[in-house]
């Protein structure tokens, strides 16, 4: 294929309207104009086109109820910003030269940072490139809130990395990188990272270790009125711990109760029916159940949401943000006072934030 008809090709496959499925298998060469050297030892070295590149990538809203690992969507209001910058002569090389956001807690290790794997992955996803990378990190969101924070972070530091070389690799591909990172923070779920570096709505076809990614995006109607409530209150749910406390099987009839919810969630995607999104996703009667009980007054900003206007309500990927689905800002505010008054009484939590967000269509950018 010529070059031009395969730029035009790999254009075509990165278009959000693109809901075909995405398949992302690594392979060491790049997938489109690199700038390159030749050593003297006549190795051929892919250069960097630029010296710094920032990228910021957004919050995410992952399982939205049933869709437990295979069902997130990116939201406006927040996110995480990572500028990278070139080290020159130290091929893939990476270093982390600072953090703010974090109240000092994120190690500036990059082997235990995610940023740091997922900056080192898409290098390797690259090729053999000639210099390593620094990286400072802005964190938008908080730790352990179940917006996707490192998710966000992975995103934006293989975004930013991938820019320094001219995005010779895909999004689709970049999952990759953010895989690799999630797995070693949270485990191994890309729900967060598609959404945070494709944008809008992505069901994971597929995605066990060692095999293809198979991810669909699932493009909303834009005359769709959909907005989502995100009430994180002073908690930490650390994700690894929420996923260890789930069970290892499921009975028949929780499974197929999750199957049609998680059915008809789709099914309201795609229609932008907003008022079947909410009630499915309202309707997970496997992992709620049990994550719900370990978030104070979870039950109660439940039920407080659905009083005040909410078709629906669930806990916001591993929580303990909960997110409640509205087709009306106005009511949007009423739900969100309703749910911050549940988790201050009958949860005894403080509120960090209450925001009522639009669904974010693009995913990783450039800033
Ligand atoms: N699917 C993951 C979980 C998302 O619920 O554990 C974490 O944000």
């Amino acid at each position: 294929m010529a070059l031009r008809q395969q730029l035009q090709h790999q254009q075509r496959r990165s278009s959000y309207a693109d809901s075909a499925p995405r398949r992302c298998v690594q392979t060491r060469r790049p997938s489109r104009c690199t700038r390159l050297h030749v050593s003297a030892g006549g190795k051929v070295f892919i250069d960097p086109v630029k010296n710094e590149c920032a990228a910021f990538a957004p919050a995410t809203v992952a399982n939205l109820g049933p869709g437990f690992d295979w069902m997130g969507c990116a939201v406006q209001g927040g996110g995480d910003t990572v500028v990278a910058k070139v080290i020159p002569g130290k091929p893939g090389q990476v270093v982390i030269e600072g953090i703010q956001g974090d109240g000092g807690r994120l190690s500036l290790d990059p082997a235990k940072n995610c940023i740091g794997v997922a900056a080192s992955e898409t290098l390797k996803l690259i090729g053999d490139v000639s210099c390593g990378v620094s990286l400072t990190l802005n964190k938008g969101l908080p730790l352990g809130s179940g917006l996707g924070s490192s998710a966000a972070s992975a995103a934006a530091a293989a975004w930013a990395v991938n820019g320094l070389f001219g995005a010779p690799v895909s999004k689709d591909r970049l999952i990759l990188a953010g895989l690799a990172s999630e797995a070693a923070v949270s485990g191994y779920h890309a729900d967060n990272v598609g959404p945070s570096l494709l944008g809008g709505f992505v069901l994971i076809r597929s995605c066990a270790p060692g095999q293809p990614v198979e991810l669909l995006q699932l493009p909303l109607p834009p005359a769709a009125r959909l907005y989502f409530v995100l009430v994180n209150p002073r908690f930490e749910a650390p994700t690894a711990q929420m996923r260890a406390v789930l069970p290892k099987e499921v009975g028949m009839k929780a499974m197929i109760n999750n199957c049609c919810q998680g059915g008809a969630l789709v099914a309201g995607i795609l229609r932008g029916d907003v008022a079947l999104i909410g009630q499915s996703l309202d309707r997970d009667v496997i992992i709620e159940p049990v994550r719900g009980p370990l978030i104070p007054g979870m039950l109660a900003v439940k039920q407080a949401a659905k009083e005040a206007g909410a078709y629906g309500c669930t806990i916001s990927g591993a929580g303990p943000t909960a997110v409640a689905v509205v087709d009306d800002p106005a009511v949007g505010a009423r739900v969100a006072e309703a749910m911050c008054a549940a988790f201050r009484s009958a949860g005894g939590l403080e509120i960090n934030t209450a925001q009522v967000v639009e669904l974010d269509h693009e995913g990783a950018k450039f800033v």
